[in-house]
């Protein structure tokens, strides 16, 4: 009954009357806002400085935001932005949008809102110049009630972005309005811009008191006597209910504080992450004037010295990972579905954290986490005072830090899948006294907004030392300790890399929990071996440094065997943080391949080699080595190919789980039984090449568990295609990630191919995408062929707003082209 009244009320409130937008249907509590994403101008032209130069004769293309210029330019070894930057273009950008407001909404207030614009945004709207973000990961807002035209005129809102001074970031960032854009409209009684605090101070299995702190705004020119009612949902049933009575000044706002009691709550955990619902009501003379939706979770958790991270009374290790926010071939436009795909590839690997390294992610991403079950540390800065790159954060730390920092702890408070504040990475002044005044600084402002979590840092390391004699120092001194982790303002210390400090690290820091904030650098390129895997290249020695031995490409085995000097193997890092209970986690760099920061810093490499997943979504084989150790799936996985020269050695590596041994067959003939010993991760056997099938049997107690095999590729001769989800909605937004192999006549992958492949659709939906996850692949992710890599190849689709079958074939010289469908409804 309750939830018939709300709805009612949303359509009385006639939200769904301003022309040019898309109400969000989906959800009756979020009609307060509706998306302003479709059908903005856009215009890129660096010599344009000033927007009154913008005339009638600029030429505008018509587009839909979340947009990223900077992904449809053209790789440059000479690019500005550095191989940092992906050897990309910034620029400045511009765009504008032209709209219509209905009459009725003119005693309303209406906010425009903007998730995140890469960066130094300046907007306008009907000529009246609202302000300017510097910050291009900040949500902001600016209320443009003021200067709107109601009813049949037309408004004008421009927005320039200025990306234009390069360097500005250490990886690839993107540039343009890259997410979403929402309008708002609320009575002038209202709950103000992330008016909203829950907190569950006391939980039990038999009951939790769930608190909330609302800030009302009055922009009436009167006070106000209105009642505040925060009802909580549970999916669509009504949990509980609190009401109190306000009297509000004019033009003022006010803080309600209000209780309630959950009966047997459900509590939100990784493996079952349970949500309520919080909708505020204010209304006046019994009429609802303002509705107001809030997502929380009902869990406890600690970090404890000893036992490591404790969420609702149980002891779960961190299984985390860095993540940058580009999507791969997407640029760093966001795209929901495009999120949630990383983040699937990512659960089911396992993994149940993610760090948003090192800036405030997306919303999106965070209501992704809260859904999901992620263990998230919400990460605001890369740089502080001290610059990292010429153009970066660091000039405009004075004037913003405050309240960047301030705004991003509101908007995210109430996710309850954040555990911990990150107030930076890798801070340069991290060393020095000026850091430990600016440590307590930030961690006072996030304090003072939510003393619920903890705060901590990623430092490199917690104490000075050699990186190579890292054990010695540890046992001889205490001196050289981070003064960033000696400061008090960290409530867990951040271990970035350094594994081998972390079994000292309760001798170090005896009250203080521990977190890797960042671990790992291991480097690999997706299905590429060199056959021996003890061969360690000394490939890359140090990024800065020259490779030592000549010709080794910019190419990189992906058995477990190559790591940036700071970082370790993926075997290494894992295997000291399960020994210990009081190591509560770890987050890897990376979970993704990102574009931007390829290590060696070199061209022709323009993106990452970090990544567990390549650019394109593609696991490399490291993935089953986590796999088998952080689920509770049956894993047996071998590699490398089988196609190889007659007679070389070449190294099998296979990881496996709830097994006790793995026997080897080359064509039918055992080669060998290994059992993985001590704290080993993977078996191997060396053997030579002899084409045909090789092939893996995992046993326990003697019965067979799993079998798999690898067979040599014959000459490549078809396409074949795999969607990730052959039914889409008819939105205009969403996606399906269609995979190509290249295979030989009998359907197996051949390995070696790299075809170029051209993508056609017919429909009216658009390859928005296309990617191998070549870090030294210079085609664009923007067009509609590419190089497919060792065998694979990946097209993103996404739908138009037709209900139709989008028909995507892919052909490729010399090889059988194939068509697949994809629903469109
Ligand atoms: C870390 C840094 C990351 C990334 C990584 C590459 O030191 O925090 O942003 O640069 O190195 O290994």
């Amino acid at each position: 009954m309750k939830n018939l009244n709300l709805l009612k009320t949303l359509a009385i409130f006639g939200f769904i009357v301003i022309f040019g937008c898309h109400k969000d249907n989906s959800d009756p509590f979020s009609s307060r806002k509706i998306s302003f994403n479709s059908d903005w101008g856009f215009h890129l032209n660096d010599s344009i400085i000033d927007k009154d130069t913008i005339g009638t004769n600029t030429k505008w293309r018509t587009l839909n935001v979340p947009h990223d210029w900077t992904v449809e330019g053209k790789f440059d070894e000479k690019s500005p932005a550095g191989y940092g930057g992906g050897a990309l273009t910034g620029g400045l950008g511009w765009y504008k949008k032209t709209f219509k407001v209905a009459d009725e909404d003119s005693t309303k207030v209406t906010s425009i809102i903007f998730d995140g614009v890469y960066k130094n945004s300046e907007v306008w709207v009907n000529g009246h110049y609202l302000g300017k973000r510097p910050n291009g990961y900040i949500s902001f807002q600016y209320e443009i009630s003021p200067y709107l035209n109601y009813g049949d005129k037309n408004n004008e809102i421009i927005v320039k972005v200025d990306n234009s001074k390069q360097p500005n970031s250490r990886w690839y960032s993107g540039s343009g309005i890259f997410r979403n854009v929402w309008l708002e409209t609320t009575d002038k009684l209202h709950v103000g811009q992330w008016g909203t605090y829950v907190t569950t101070p006391k939980v039990t299995t038999e009951k939790a008191t769930v608190k909330f702190e609302t800030t009302i705004q009055n922009q009436n020119s009167t006070s106000k006597k209105a009642t505040v009612t925060t009802t909580i949902f549970k999916k669509n049933t009504k949990v509980t209910s609190v009401t109190q009575n306000i009297s509000i000044g004019a033009k003022a706002n006010q803080t309600v504080k209000q209780e309630a009691q959950v009966e047997t709550p459900i509590l939100w955990s990784v493996e079952a992450p349970e949500l309520y619902t919080a909708v505020t009501e204010i209304s006046v003379d019994d009429k609802i004037v303002d509705q107001y939706k809030t997502n929380f979770g009902i869990r406890s958790f600690k970090f404890d010295v000893d036992k490591g991270f404790i969420l609702n009374g149980k002891q779960v290790k961190i299984k985390g990972v860095c993540m940058h926010h580009d999507l791969g071939p997407l640029g760093s436009a966001i795209n929901t579905r495009a999120i949630e795909r990383q983040l699937q590839i990512m659960k089911d690997m396992g993994v149940n954290g993610i760090r948003t390294s090192h800036n405030p992610p997306a919303p999106e991403l965070l209501d992704l986490c809260d859904k999901m079950g992620f263990i998230v540390m919400d990460e605001a800065f890369d740089m502080w005072k001290k610059a990292k790159t010429k153009y970066d954060y660091s000039l405009d730390w004075d004037q913003w830090h405050a309240k960047d920092l301030q705004d991003q702890i509101l908007r995210d408070r109430n996710h309850p899948s954040i555990f911990m504040w990150s107030i930076g990475n890798e801070i340069p002044e991290q060393w020095s006294d000026e850091g430990v005044v600016i440590a307590k600084e930030l961690s006072g402002i996030v304090k003072k907004l939510d003393a619920t979590r903890l705060v901590t840092a990623a430092m490199n390391p917690a104490v000075n030392m050699n990186i190579d004699e890292v054990t010695l120092q540890f046992e001889k001194s205490k001196t050289g300790f981070n003064k960033l982790a000696t400061s008090g303002a960290l409530d867990i210390i951040g271990y970035n890399y350094a594994h081998q400090t972390f079994e000292y690290h309760q001798k170090n820091f005896p009250n203080v929990p521990f977190i890797a904030t960042e671990t790992t650098s291991a480097l690999e390129t997706r299905g590429y071996y060199d056959a021996v895997s003890d061969v360690v290249k000394k490939w890359p020695v140090r990024w800065d440094l020259k490779f030592t031995d000549g010709n080794l490409g910019n190419t990189v085995s992906a058995y477990d065997q190559v790591q940036a000097p700071w970082g370790s193997t993926h075997e290494a890092t894992w295997k000291v943080m399960k020994k210990h209970d009081f190591l509560a986690g770890m987050y890897i760099w990376t979970g993704f391949d990102y574009i931007g920061e390829p290590t060696p810093y070199e061209w022709p490499s323009i993106s990452s080699y970090f990544g567990i997943v390549d650019l394109a979504g593609f696991p490399k084989d490291v993935y089953y080595m986590y796999q088998s150790e952080w689920t509770n799936k049956t894993v047996l996985h071998l590699f490398p190919h089988w196609n190889w020269a007659a007679g070389q050695n070449v190294d099998v590596w296979a990881y496996y789980n709830n097994a006790d041994e793995v026997e080897l067959f080359l064509n039918g003939k055992s080669v060998g039984v290994r059992s993985k010993k001590g704290d080993d991760l993977h078996v191997m056997w060396r053997i030579p090449f002899q084409a045909g099938t090789l092939k893996a049997i995992s046993r326990k107690n003697g019965k067979t568990v799993l079998e798999t095999e690898i067979k040599t590729a014959g000459t490549a001769t078809n396409l074949k295609l795999f969607a990730d989800r052959p039914t889409i909605k008819a939105d205009g937004n969403d996606l399906s990630f269609v995979t190509v192999d290249i295979t030989d006549a009998n359907g197996v992958l051949s390995p070696n191919a790299n075809n170029e492949i051209q993508f056609s659709l017919k429909g009216n939906g658009k390859i928005v995408g296309v990617c191998s996850g070549d870090p030294v692949s210079h085609e664009s992710y923007k067009g509609d062929r590419h190089t497919a890599l060792n065998g694979k190849c990946l097209v993103v689709i996404q739908a138009g707003e037709k209900v139709e079958k989008l028909e995507l074939t892919a052909s490729a010289s010399g090889l059988k082209s194939s068509t697949t469908i994809i629903t469109v409804k």
